[in-house]
């Protein structure tokens, strides 16, 4: 299966949040990076036909979405970054009240919400109340109910926020089990959530597509550009003020060795680093 879309754009009144997107995804997983308001929540809602575009069109291989939209419907899964939970439903029930908007009939839905709770570590509270979750719990069934009807095409806005470290690595697991010959899309902040996971990232700014490719190739595109240079502690303020900083490591003799993220060799002894995803984000977004 491949999803393409083509010159996709939408404009909310003068702001284009998307801006004439051209590109094919095919089954794979894709980590999403962007600052705040680079158009990744916006782009993903119009991949799962919650918002039609202002100009261009989304195929699923080759045919509008607009034209099969049910068909379309149902290999989807969905985690909009904002979810409305209901709070005074059980998770177990939560589960169940999805599993019925997709249309899985009454066994699927319950092996699937068995299986599914266990999956995210919530078999235990499955009789609880939303309302006593905490924020982590909600986004742990938010992924549950997105992958209910096993989707073919995943789409997952933010799925790590409020996620503690043990979670995040649970999630991983889970989505490298499940994205095999599916196409995921993940959207995130957190550049280390993407960089173990991602087959390919792209990354948005300003409505755009900024970049496409495999961690190893878009941070290949910043192996000129990232230096260390060991300071004293008292030249750490001036460094920051002139140059983008990624990283303080103290060393055992009081000096600091500095990350500095530059076009330009900073100092004249300054030594290249083996650059990350990491550095490529501030690089593209240190102003935002
Ligand atoms: N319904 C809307 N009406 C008007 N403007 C909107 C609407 N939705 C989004 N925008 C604007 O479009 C731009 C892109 O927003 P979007 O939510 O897609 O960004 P994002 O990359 O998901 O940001 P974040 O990382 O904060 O979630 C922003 O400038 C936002 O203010
Ligand atoms: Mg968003």
């Amino acid at each position: 299966m491949n999803l393409t879309l083509e010159q996709l754009t939408k404009q909310f009144g003068r702001k284009r949040a998307v801006d004439n997107m051209d590109v094919t995804l095919s089954p794979g997983v894709y980590g999403l990076l962007g600052a705040n308001g680079a158009g990744k929540t916006t782009l993903m809602r119009m991949i799962c036909g919650v918002l039609n575009p202002t100009e261009g069109k989304i195929l699923m291989d080759g045919q509008d979405i607009c034209e099969c939209r049910n068909n379309y419907y149902r290999l989807l899964g969905y985690l909009p970054q904002d979810f409305g939970y209901y709070p005074d439903f059980t998770a177990g029930e939560f589960m169940y009240y999805i599993a019925a908007l997709k249309g899985l009939n009454d066994k699927m839905a319950k092996n699937m919400t068995e299986e599914l709770l266990d999956v995210v570590s919530l078999s235990d509270v499955a009789d609880k109340k939303i309302r006593t979750f905490s924020g982590g719990m909600k986004q742990r069934l938010g992924i549950a109910q997105a992958v209910l009807n096993n989707p073919e095409i995943l789409v997952l806005d933010e799925p790590t926020a409020g996620l503690d470290p043990k979670e995040r690595v649970r999630f991983r697991n889970l989505i490298a089990d499940f994205s095999k010959d599916k196409i995921v899309i993940l959207s995130t902040h957190i550049v280390s959530d993407v960089e173990y996971i991602a087959d390919t990232i792209l990354m948005m700014k300003g409505g755009r597509l900024l970049l496409r490719g495999s961690v190893e190739e878009v941070t290949d595109s910043m192996r000129d550009k990232v230096w260390k240079y060991v300071v004293g502690r008292e030249d750490i303020d001036r460094i920051n003020e002139r140059f983008c900083v990624a990283n303080l490591h103290h060393l055992d003799d009081g000096n600091v060795e500095v990350r500095i993220i530059s076009d330009r060799q900073p100092f004249a002894d300054a030594a290249f680093a083996e650059p990350t995803l990491e550095d490529l984000y501030l690089y593209h977004f240190q102003n935002q």
